[in-house]
């Protein structure tokens, strides 16, 4: 089935060969001092521009989940925060014992009007790290997103900084904070690397960690689990800590339901099995979705139990099967428009939150035309 999305982002065939045409970004703004970078991929590190250093306000979290008393081993204290001009939750997924934490999904802005790339809210997001005492031990996605750009390397830039050096210039280190996601990733980063003429030394190591199913990942004292869950994306994972999960976008909240799974290597029936999977846990587990897109005038939402899941999503509720899944699904892919920061978000999360760059250095995006070939 040759569905919309699909086919705007299909690796170009002799008939639809792209052409490019490169915009060059304006720098990023950052409220760091310009230094040189000091992890692991030099070459491909985000600029460092910025004048002066300032302080931050630092974010406020949206919610505070604490466990509860009788919560299952592993289950977090979670800080959710709402990036609005993207409708993206982003967690700092922590130990309260230990104050060690993970980050799933941060947000870099992206202004395409300007050009315009900035660490607004990822300085932001550190600086409530900072003001909390966390330790991170792992920045996590749970995919390549298509509607926001993570900012998984400059978090991994700034994180990896002793806490009260973080302004001052340092060549070694002491500690680098892993950038993790499934290993699908792979797979997702070849497709968009034909797409977008992306040299494969970019992207074979812009992720520290590559997970599979089962596979563990420690913060603190706490364990999570890495659940492969396909369908949105090939590489779509979620993390279970007890009785917390973060699906990423591989189950939305009431009253949006699901995400499309229209993209190359989505599927709407590996994504109803992925949902499925979910919701076959206990009814007391809290799934915490990427999204939020609440009706007008209604409240935000970032999680859900699967008790409440299986009885008002309106996409996945008890009594689904797979087939009627599979045509809604399908039928509503077609008709949905092409992300607002499609081509900007892609080019981004396959290399990790590095910016591409021309040969002169300077961040570009690429943008995928449609046209005669003989033009
Ligand atoms: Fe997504």
């Amino acid at each position: 089935m040759l569905r919309r999305a699909a086919a705007a982002l299909a690796v170009p065939t002799s008939t639809r060969r792209p052409t490019l045409a490169s915009l060059p970004l304006r720098r990023i703004a950052s409220s760091a001092t310009n230094r040189p970078p000091t992890l692991a991929h030099p070459a491909t590190q985000p600029s460092r521009t910025a004048t002066t250093t300032a302080a931050v306000t630092p974010l406020s979290p949206w919610r505070t989940h604490t466990p509860a008393p009788d919560a299952s081993p592993s289950t977090p204290l979670v800080y959710t925060f709402y990036h609005d001009p993207t409708a993206t939750w982003t967690y700092l997924v922590v130990d309260p014992d230990t104050r060690h934490c993970a980050v799933i999904d941060s947000v870099l802005d992206c202004d395409p009007a300007s050009r315009t790339v900035s660490t607004t809210t990822a300085d932001a997001l550190v600086a409530f790290i900072h003001q909390q005492h966390l330790t991170v031990d792992h920045i996590l996605e749970t995919h390549a997103h298509a509607d926001h750009l993570t900012a998984a390397a400059y978090l991994q830039l700034r994180l990896s900084t002793p806490a009260d050096d973080i302004d001052a210039p340092s060549t070694s280190p002491s500690r680098v904070v892993p950038i993790g996601a499934h290993s699908g990733m792979r797979s997702t980063q070849a497709h968009f690397a034909q797409l977008y003429d992306v040299p494969a030394a970019e992207l074979d190591t812009a992720f520290d960690a590559l997970y599979d199913e089962g596979d563990q990942v420690r913060v603190g004292a706490l364990t999570g689990v890495v659940w492969h869950l396909p369908g949105h994306t090939q590489c779509s994972a979620g993390y279970v800590f007890g009785d917390s999960v973060f699906t990423g976008d591989s189950v939305l909240l009431p009253p949006t339901g699901t995400a499309r799974a229209d993209f190359p290597l989505g599927s709407p029936s590996a994504l109803f099995s992925s949902t499925q999977r979910l919701l076959a846990l206990a009814p007391n587990v809290r799934l915490f979705s990427g999204h939020s897109y609440p009706l007008a005038g209604a409240s935000n939402l970032c999680s859900a139990t699967v008790a409440q899941q299986r009885a008002l999503n309106p996409h996945v509720h008890d009594g689904v099967d797979e087939q009627g899944f599979v045509k809604m699904r399908s039928e509503r892919d077609q008709g949905l428009s092409e992300p607002r920061l499609l081509h900007q978000s892609l080019q981004v999360n396959i290399r990790a939150g590095r910016l591409p760059r021309g040969a002169n250095g300077q961040p570009y995006f690429r943008t995928p035309l449609h046209a005669p070939t003989v033009l």
